[in-house]
């Protein structure tokens, strides 16, 4: 039985994964080299220096100076921060917002599970700062996605078992992530990144609460 609902955010709650792409691509021109689609979904869910790492490694490029490293990832989160910056209410992805309503009216535990550092600079600007009972995000946990750490303090936070927790997630890094702190996994776009998923839904135009059900069978 389902009691609580953690959301990723970026690509689940609102769409600024592809801000993330635009920035990481900017900066792989930069060096010389070209970031595809394809290769941009390895980088989903994964912590900024991480992230960074997979691009270097994916241009062929070997960088041993932290300093070197710290400076191009606070280069690319500059250029994100200018759109993320811009965001206002009406960004929530479709059906986001009467989705979390309903899940509060019908008592359901809400959380946001994210690798970002960001993610409160996104909760304000688009209205839902003080909606969720728990954020966890990237200034919380030690370790990103595909470790099950901020799902696993989303339920902590929450006070309820692992078990009772259904996890969206746009990432493949995600879905394994929750998997491994032993939720339920629903995985939100196309299915050829997220076959690991319990389900997989393409955007939450036609979910609702009585739809939850549905999804853990
Ligand atoms: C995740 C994104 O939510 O946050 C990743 O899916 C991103 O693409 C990661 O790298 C870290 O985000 P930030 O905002 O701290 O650089
Ligand atoms: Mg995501």
């Amino acid at each position: 039985m389902i009691k609580a609902i953690i959301f990723d955010l970026d690509g689940v709650v609102v769409d600024t994964a592809i801000f993330h792409y635009q920035a990481w691509k900017r900066l792989a021109n930069e060096m010389g080299f070209d970031l595809t689609p394809e290769q941009n979904e390895q980088l989903k869910g994964i912590s900024r220096l991480e992230s960074l790492d997979i691009l270097l490694d994916i241009g062929g490029i070997t960088i041993d100076s932290y300093e070197e490293k710290q400076k191009l990832a606070t280069k690319k989160n500059e250029w994100y921060r200018e759109n993320i910056l811009k965001m206002k209410p009406s960004d929530i992805l479709p059906g986001v917002r009467h989705f979390i309503v309903d899940l509060k009216n019908t008592n359901y535990k809400i959380a946001i599970g994210s690798s970002s550092k960001n993610a409160g600079t996104i909760l304000e600007r688009i209205g839902l700062d003080s909606f969720f009972d728990a954020v966890v995000d990237g200034t919380k946990i030690s370790k990103s996605k595909p470790d099950p750490e901020v799902f696993l303090k989303a339920a902590e936070e929450l006070n309820i078992a692992p078990e009772y927790c259904l996890v969206f997630e746009d990432a493949a890094a995600g879905i394994e992530a929750a998997k491994k702190a032993g939720m339920l996994a629903i995985g939100v776009g196309d299915y050829t990144n997220l076959s690991n998923a319990d389900k997989v839904i393409p955007d939450f135009s036609n979910i609702n609460v009585m739809l939850i059900d549905n999804l853990t069978k």
